[in-house]
């Protein structure tokens, strides 16, 4: 779904609309399968485009209703020290930490665009009032919750306060091999985490999903963890390893993303662990985005996404294509889960 953007910022220059439109055309043609309905999709998609670009909707300038989603880096403290992610490297202090208030907050303002809010950090349950606190919230705003976990602390109160709601909880997994799992993990928590996955699938059901990262290091692993879940009737999602701040090795010659579709990210909000506002999480990577759009501590929510770098931001995402297209929360949700 095309952005909208302010009439006044590319009113008078015709190559940036054009560029604009074809960036938003010619991907969505591509993915027509059925011949016979290129036309009439072409037209409705040109009719959506002209709306969303030249009509301005009072605060959301950004996608349409249910089409965004909210990604929330709690925290970066770790109980784990995993050698593929260097973010427990650098865990915020108790006076960076972000109220639990701003995020309720923010999900009132924003519920009727989001299909979703995903919570992960760092490890998220080491602030499991937070969490509770967030996933109610969401539950009376109808807007379902991921909560990605290393597992640690999942017990049984927990899962069932969670499960009450409905929500779903991913937990990584990328060895079932208990050696090598204190190799991916820094410390010994096998019994533990394995011990608390078949917990929690008897009280989330399918509501459990696991998740590992593919990288040379783990790659005759995941076989192992696929059998797994298999056995366990867990649906499984692999995600290709990135760089974060870890030492492991990528599969270069890897990504399970089309060249010609857009960086699914332009849908996210991400919000760090002291309320910076980004839009994705490698926004490092963008010139225009290496600030971050806001603070939610600060600013209202819909106030930082309406700014005209914000929209400018998500503009450049469109034609975005690096390596961080392939991880799980840049891609279109109906690529995840097997
Ligand atoms: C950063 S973790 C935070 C949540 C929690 N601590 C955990 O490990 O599940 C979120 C997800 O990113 C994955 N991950 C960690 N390091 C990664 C990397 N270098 N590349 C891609 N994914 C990674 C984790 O396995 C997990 O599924
Ligand atoms: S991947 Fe998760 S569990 Fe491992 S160090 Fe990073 S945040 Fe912690
Ligand atoms: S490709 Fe990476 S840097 Fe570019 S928009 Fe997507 S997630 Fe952000």
């Amino acid at each position: 779904m095309s952005l909208i953007y302010k009439r006044s910022t590319y009113q008078l220059n015709f190559f940036l609309t054009v560029n604009d439109y074809l960036g938003e055309i010619i991907p969505f043609a591509k993915r027509i399968d059925k011949k016979h309905l290129l036309i009439p999709l072409v037209i409705l998609k040109t009719i959506e485009w002209c709306i969303y670009r030249w009509y301005k909707t009072p605060i959301r300038r950004f996608y349409g209703i249910k089409s965004n989603e909210l990604i929330y880096n709690i925290t970066n403290r770790c109980n784990e020290k995993c050698p593929k992610c260097g973010i427990w490297k650098n865990p915020e202090t108790d006076s960076q930490h972000l109220n639990v208030v701003h995020i309720i907050d923010c999900l009132n303002r924003l519920h009727n665009n989001l299909y979703q809010i995903t919570i992960t950090g760092g490890e998220p349950l080491l602030f499991k009032n937070d969490i509770i606190q967030v996933a109610q919230e969401s539950r009376k705003l109808k807007v379902p919750m991921i909560l990605i976990s290393n597992g640690i602390l999942v017990d049984r109160s927990f899962l069932e306060e969670y499960a009450a709601m409905e929500h779903i909880l991913v937990v990584s997994v990328d060895t079932i091999n208990k050696e090598k799992w204190n190799e991916f993990r820094g410390t010994n928590s096998f019994d533990i985490v394995m011990h608390n996955i078949l917990l929690a699938k008897s009280i989330l059901g399918n509501n459990l999903r696991i998740q590992s990262v593919l990288a040379n290091e783990t790659k005759y692993d995941i076989p192992g963890v696929i059998e797994f879940c298999k056995k366990q009737n867990i649906m499984h999602n692999i995600q290709l390893y990135q760089d974060f701040g870890g030492h492991w090795n990528s599969m270069n010659e890897m990504k399970d993303t089309d060249d010609n579709i857009p960086c699914a990210a332009r849908k996210n909000i991400c919000i760090y662990p002291n309320g910076d506002v980004v839009k994705c999480f490698d926004h490092l990577k963008i010139p225009l985005a290496k600030e971050p759009i806001g603070n939610i501590s600060k600013d209202d929510i819909i106030e930082i996404l309406c700014t005209k770098r914000s929209t400018e931001i998500s503009r450049i995402m469109k034609t975005c294509n690096l390596p961080c297209k392939n991880m799980s929360c840049n891609k279109p949700q109906n690529l995840l889960y097997g």
